[in-house]
């Protein structure tokens, strides 16, 4: 069982280690501060897997800002989402009118993402953007690319740094590929 190993013993290879991620993610910081300077920017945690990254990402950032937080499950666990999301929390921000930055572990399908934005569009944000960790581009089954990337990456399941695989992992510090028994 996850719990009782050592995690590390389940991943194949490092693919992104906790030195690039932090540097990266500094990097990232520094181009939405002056993105978002003077707008007084929304960002929007994706829970859970969006979590260190958010964190990070809003301490290397400089400008004013407000943080809310999302939860939403795409019915299916473990390695395929369906398409089908459901609000679990919903932000308790008004977003109307107000810039929202989206902050979201990996891009795969595209279709959580492509759902979560038509449905925040609706409520007419003054500009809404995605922030993602990972891109998967290989996977995509609709027309959507996120706006700020950390990395892309081939197509190989992915775990640790927020990402998990049935719920365990998302405190490696780094992200690695998910050995397949
Ligand atoms: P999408 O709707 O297919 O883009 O899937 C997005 C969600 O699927 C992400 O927020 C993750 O929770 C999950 N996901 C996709 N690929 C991976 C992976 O390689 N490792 C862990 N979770 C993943
Ligand atoms: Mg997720």
């Amino acid at each position: 069982m996850a719990e009782k190993t050592d995690m590390n013993k389940d991943v194949s290879k490092i693919l992104v280690s906790e030195e690039e991620i932090h540097a990266r993610v500094k990097e990232m910081g520094k181009q939405l501060s002056e993105e978002y300077e003077g707008k007084n920017v929304v960002l929007v945690c994706i829970l859970r897997g969006a979590v260190h990254f958010f964190s990070d990402l809003a301490r290397a950032m400089t400008c004013h800002m407000e943080m809310d937080f999302m939860s939403i499950s795409s019915y299916g666990n473990g390695r395929k989402t369906s398409g089908i999301v459901r609000i679990a929390k919903d932000v308790d921000t008004n977003i109307t009118g107000r810039h929202v930055l989206i902050v979201e572990d990996i891009m795969d399908s595209g279709l959580t993402l492509n759902y979560l934005t038509k449905l925040l569009r609706e409520r007419q944000p003054a500009s809404l953007k995605i922030a993602c960790l990972l891109d998967k581009p290989s996977r995509r089954e609709c027309d959507i690319t996120p706006d700020y990337c950390g990395f892309v990456i081939p197509n190989e399941f992915v775990l640790g740094y927020g990402l998990d695989y049935d719920g365990y992992y998302r405190n490696l510090p780094y992200v690695g590929v998910f050995k397949q028994e």
